[in-house]
């Protein structure tokens, strides 16, 4: 085992040395999150036995119920990365505010920005839930960060990965060559890699969005679906086949083993809502992983990687897998919709239209 297999150090350790002057602090931060990440695996595995399935009765500054295991998640995500002087702050979805480490600990050279258990409404039903995280560089090294030192474009990230409580528990990662994938032993809680420079087909005939939104849905998005469930008499001339874990983590892993296109588009449900998946620490770690799989991520209108954060805990509309499909998606809603500024005026004005609006 141990002498045909690479573990996730030696990885990490390998990828350095194409970098001679680095530090070893990126290498320190992804172990030490992927220490967090085996804790939290343990813990989501053991299940009613473990006593923490069930919600906490508190909710986030999103105002979604956070469930026990959102909180020992966050909570192992902090422990085991705040003491280490790799990072001077970091933000997570469980956390109103960007933290800082407590005073006696070094400030490092990067920022930390993580959703400690996605998906987290699948715990109690016994679905694979995940980890995601994303590391950028802060801009100023070795003080504490500033709440405006997160709002870099995701194009900018030095690292994205998740961790996948599944069957087995995975760990994907990027630090900018390319997607690869460990699997944990757990008798030796050691990750090994599994899969190497991974590829997401440029065409698939799977998409994944919560159709049960379709009546907020804007025009270029109604087009694409209805095409799709056209099938093979349709324009798109085959049949599709459809997916909704409602885990972003495990919707992400299945197009990255399998190929596929995922849509979690804006919609006119809540005009203070633009998408419901957060920029910093779901979307833009998800289109790096993709990007550097050679597919694409997309807001419908722009390559995420580029928008200029606004908001730490900023929610955007999020296309991303299959490279032509979410080209033909960006092409759907250059035609089909212009700007407005407000979504309500789409709702009524807009929607199920194939025409340019006034
Ligand atoms: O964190 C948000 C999230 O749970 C994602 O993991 C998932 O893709 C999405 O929300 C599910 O949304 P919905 O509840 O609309 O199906
Ligand atoms: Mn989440």
């Amino acid at each position: 085992m141990l002498a045909d297999r690479t573990t996730l150090v030696q990885f990490l350790i390998e990828e350095r040395r194409r970098h001679p002057g680095s530090s070893g602090d990126l290498n320190g931060l992804i172990l030490d999150v992927a220490l967090a990440c085996k804790a939290i695996a343990n813990r989501v595995a053991a299940g009613a036995l473990g006593g923490v399935l069930g919600s906490a009765e508190q909710t986030n500054v999103q105002g979604e119920v956070q469930q026990k295991l959102d909180l020992l998640a966050n909570d192992y995500f902090l422990r085991s990365t705040e003491w280490g002087g790799h990072v001077a702050g970091m933000v997570s979805e469980e956390l109103d505010e960007p933290y800082l480490p407590p005073a006696e600990y070094p400030r490092g050279k990067y920022l930390l920005l993580f959703d400690p258990l996605d998906g987290s409404s699948n715990i109690d039903v016994n679905v694979s839930v995940g980890s995601i995280f994303s590391i950028l560089r802060a801009p100023q090294p070795g003080a504490d960060a500033d709440p405006g030192d997160y709002l870099q474009p995701g194009s900018q990230q030095v690292c994205a990965g998740y961790a996948i409580y599944g069957p087995s528990t995975m760990l994907v990662l990027s630090v900018g060559t390319g997607v690869h994938a460990f699997t944990l032993d757990p008798n030796l809680g050691e990750f090994f890699l599994t899969r190497q420079s991974i590829q997401i087909p440029s065409t698939t005939k799977e998409f994944a969005i919560n159709a049960s939104n379709q009546r907020f849905w804007e025009p270029a998005v109604q087009r694409y679906v209805e095409e799709c469930l056209k099938g093979r008499s349709g324009p798109r001339h085959k049949d599709y086949n459809m997916r909704w874990v409602a885990s972003l983590v495990a919707e992400t892993h299945r197009i990255l083993t399998r190929g596929g296109v995922f849509l979690y588009p804006r919609d006119s449900r809540d005009p203070a809502k633009p998408g419901k998946l957060r920029l910093l620490y779901e979307v833009n770690p998800v289109a790096y992983l993709i990007e550097q799989a050679g597919g694409a991520a997309s807001t419908g209108r722009q390559r995420v990687l580029d928008v200029v954060p606004s908001n730490v805990h900023q929610r955007i509309s999020f296309v991303f897998g299959a490279r032509e499909e979410v080209e033909r998606i960006e092409d759907y809603h250059s035609q089909t919709y212009e700007e407005t500024s407000s979504l309500p005026l789409y709702g009524t004005r807009g929607l199920f239209r194939t025409t340019p609006v006034g």
